[in-house]
């Protein structure tokens, strides 16, 4: 029995904000941050939106390409970094929204990975049998944490959802994920408010991401080198048997660097973040749905999804679409 992904959606927020718009905020220019990180523009919440907003729209889309209605989803699983609350954890905020009542509904705190293991764990529930309709959702407002005098983060990051709904399958779907975690990093890419460790000063910069991007480039590189082998090499693969590699979209040249360790020219890889720039958990379902949608990925693909963010924490999955 594998899981099979039904159907896919993404949502994004409206409000687009562009480079030159950034070179009004901070000193940066529209070269430095293309040529840098290979973003082009990214989209804001609105001021009434929050991630759940998101999350419904994307979700709401990968139910309907599902060809399922909301009261079939039987169990509901959120990665996000920017939850709207404590609690009610967003998952529930979402189930609500759509009018399903009773099935689990909660949230996964992984960064950016926060798909991959939500995805994970619910392939986990639809092949023991337990769960018929599983609902995955990524979902940021990462522009929330910014910090937006901060010219070495805030060109970066961006809003946005994506969605999948996965069944049972007899046919090849999920076929491996590969999930992990070095908490030995913590300090290098961080949002310090928290609910039971509060930081002291000024808040609403006490409150935003903090990163070195250097040092996360780097590691970045390397570890997403050394997970899409271990997912090959789990599966006695070549990379020549995929067909897409779907990369979190944090840098283009994370990004390539990536896709070259793994010996794929880039017009197998699904590149999102010139428009979106990074949206942590959302991305990779985002990037994996505007490909389904375009065309590019068809029934019977296979695709390679990997992430890399804070914690660190870090995943893949293989997949056969
Ligand atoms: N505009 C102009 N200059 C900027 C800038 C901006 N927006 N942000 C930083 N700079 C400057 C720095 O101050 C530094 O100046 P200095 O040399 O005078 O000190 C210079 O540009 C180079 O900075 P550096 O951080 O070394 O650049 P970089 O090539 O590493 O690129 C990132 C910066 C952030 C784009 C890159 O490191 C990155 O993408 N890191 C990973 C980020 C990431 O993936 N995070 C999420 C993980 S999921």
């Amino acid at each position: 029995m594998y899981s099979r992904i039904a159907g896919t959606g993404h949502y994004v927020p409206e409000r687009i904000l562009t480079n030159a718009e950034l070179e009004k905020i901070v000193d940066t220019t529209d070269e430095w941050i293309r040529s840098r990180s290979g973003i082009e523009q990214r989209h804001i919440a609105a001021d009434d939106q929050t991630t759940a907003s998101l999350a419904i729209e994307a979700a709401k889309r990968a139910i309907e390409a599902a060809g399922i209605t909301p009261g079939d989803i039987d169990f509901l699983v959120v990665g996000t970094t920017t939850p709207d609350l404590v609690f009610p954890n967003v998952g529930t905020i979402v189930q609500e929204a759509l009018g399903i009542h009773g099935c689990a509904a909660f949230s996964v705190e992984a960064a950016c990975s926060g798909f991959i293991y939500a995805l994970s764990i619910a392939d986990k529930f639809v092949t023991s049998g337990e769960s018929k309709n599983a609902l995955v959702i990524g979902a940021e407002t990462l522009s929330r944490i910014t910090d937006w005098t901060d010219r070495s983060t805030c060109v970066l990051f961006g809003d946005g959802a994506g969605a999948v709904v996965l069944q049972p399958s007899t046919e090849q779907g999920i076929i491996s994920t590969h999930l992990h975690a070095d908490g030995q990093y913590k300090d290098l890419l961080y949002a310090p408010a928290g609910v039971s460790k509060r930081p002291q000063g000024d808040l609403n910069k006490e409150f935003a991401i903090h990163m070195q991007g250097n040092e996360v480039f780097k590691l970045a590189v390397k570890t997403l080198g050394a997970v899409v082998k271990e997912t090959l090499e789990a599966n006695s693969l070549d990379h020549e048997a995929l067909d897409w590699l779907v990369p979190h979209q944090a840098n283009k040249r994370i990004i390539e660097a990536t896709a070259k360790r793994l010996g794929m020219p880039m017009e197998k890889v699904i590149l999102t973040v010139a428009k979106y720039g990074n949206t942590s958990a959302a991305s990779v379902p985002m990037a994996l749905d505007v490909a389904v949608r375009d065309g590019r990925i068809k029934r019977g693909d296979l695709l390679l999804a990997e992430a890399f963010g804070g914690g660190f924490t870090w995943g893949s999955a293989l997949i056969r679409f």
